[in-house]
C-alpha cells in the first residue's frame, strides 16, 4: 500500500479486493445482469462438460488455481468419469478450507487436497497418485485477464510445467463492443462501485488509514489500444491521507489504479499459450461470442 501511494501512476494489486466484504460484492457482482461472464461461463461449462470430460480421461484429477467457485467445479466433477482428486490452490488458507470441506461433503469417493499457494509464485504440487489418470488444470473467471501480460505468460508457464502430461482447461473474456464492456463494469446498482471503494475502506481498517471513501469516485473504462478495462479510484478534490502514519496527498482528478482486466481474442489467447509451452486443442464460445473456453495440452 506504502509503495502504490508514493507512486507516480498509483497503482494497487487487484488481490486486495478480496477481504470478506470484497470477496461478498465480487459474488453480487457475479449475479448482475451487467456482468455477463459468469453466466455465460457456466452455460459453457454446462452445455460441454460431457466433450470436456471425455477429454480429460478417466481416474483424472483437477488442480483449481483460486479456490473457486463450487457450482464451476461440480459441472465438472459431474460429468467426469471417476474423478480421483481435487486439488484447490488459494493464498487464504481459511476460504480454502471452507470450500474444501464442503465438497468433501457432498463427493465423499472424491480425495479433497487443498494446497495454500499464490499461485502466481512458484509452488509445489504433492506427487500424482500412482497408476492415476491426466492431471488437469482448471483456471476460470477469466482471472488469468487480471495479471499483467508478462505475469499471464509465467503463470501458463508454470501451469504447463505442474500439469505435465495432462491440460488445462482456462476460461478468458473476449474482446468485443466497448459499450457491453463498459456497462460490465458500471453496473447500474453500482456495486462494482462498491467492490472497488472497498479497498480503501479496507486499508482504513486493516493499515490505520483515513481514506474519506466518500471523496474517491469508481472510475472503469476500456483501453482499446491494451484491449483491458482499467478500474480505478478517482480523487474527487485535493486531499491528505494518512496511512500507516505516512502522509500522501492527492490532486483532483488524480487516481489509483486498481485493477486491469484484460481481454482477449482466441486466437491471441491461443497464442500465448503455444509461447508458454501449450498444445491448443478445441475453444468453445458462445454464440455470441462472449466468452471463451480452452483446452490446451500440455507436453510432457
Ligand atoms: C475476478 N475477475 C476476473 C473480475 C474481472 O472481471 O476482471 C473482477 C472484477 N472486477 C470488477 N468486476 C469484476
Amino acid at each position: 500500500m506504502l509503495a502504490a501511494l508514493a507512486a507516480r501512476q498509483r497503482r494497487l494489486s487487484p488481490k486486495y479486493f478480496y477481504d470478506e466484504a470484497g470477496s461478498a460484492l465480487f459474488d453480487l457482482i457475479c449475479d448482475l445482469p451487467e456482468y455477463y461472464p459468469t453466466r455465460t461461463e457456466l452455460a459453457l461449462l454446462s452445455n460441454h462438460a460431457g466433450e470436456i470430460a471425455r477429454h480429460m480421461g478417466p481416474n483424472a484429477e483437477i488442480v483449481e488455481f483460486g479456490a473457486g467457485s463450487l457450482r464451476k467445479i461440480r459441472l465438472l466433477l459431474d460429468a467426469m468419469d471417476q474423478p480421483l482428486r481435487y486439488l484447490p490452490i488459494d493464498i487464504s488458507g481459511a476460504h480454502l478450507a471452507t470450500s474444501a470441506a464442503r465438497l468433501q461433503a457432498d463427493y465423499p469417493g472424491l480425495g479433497v487436497v487443498p494446497v495454500v499457494a499464490d499461485y502466481t509464485r512458484a509452488f509445489q504440487l504433492p506427487s500424482k497418485v500412482p497408476g492415476g489418470g491426466r492431471r488437469i488444470g482448471f483456471f476460470p473467471g477469466s482471472t488469468l485477464g487480471n495479471l499483467s501480460q508478462a505475469g499471464a505468460l509465467r503463470f501458463l508457464k508454470q501451469a504447463a510445467r505442474l500439469l505435465r502430461g495432462g491440460a488445462l482447461l482456462v476460461g478468458v473474456d473476449l474482446v468485443k463492443a466497448p459499450s457491453t464492456l463498459h456497462a460490465a463494469y458500471n453496473d447500474s446498482r453500482g456495486v462494482t462501485a462498491a467492490f472497488n471503494l472497498n479497498v480503501l475502506e479496507r486499508a482504513n481498517r486493516e493499515l490505520d488509514a483515513d481514506f474519506n471513501v466518500s471523496q474517491f469516485a469508481h472510475s472503469a473504462f476500456y483501453n482499446a489500444p491494451l484491449q483491458r478495462i482499467e478500474m480505478h479510484l478517482m480523487s474527487r478534490r485535493a486531499q491528505q491521507v494518512h496511512v500507516c502514519g505516512e502522509s500522501f496527498s492527492f490532486a483532483e482528478g488524480e487516481t489509483l489504479h486498481t485493477e486491469n482486466s484484460h481481454k482477449f481474442t482466441v486466437e491471441g489467447l491461443r497464442a500465448l499459450a503455444v509461447q508458454a509451452g501449450f498444445r491448443p486443442g478445441p475453444a468453445w464460445t458462445d454464440p455470441q461470442k462472449l466468452f471463451s473456453l480452452h483446452w490446451l495440452r500440455a507436453p510432457f
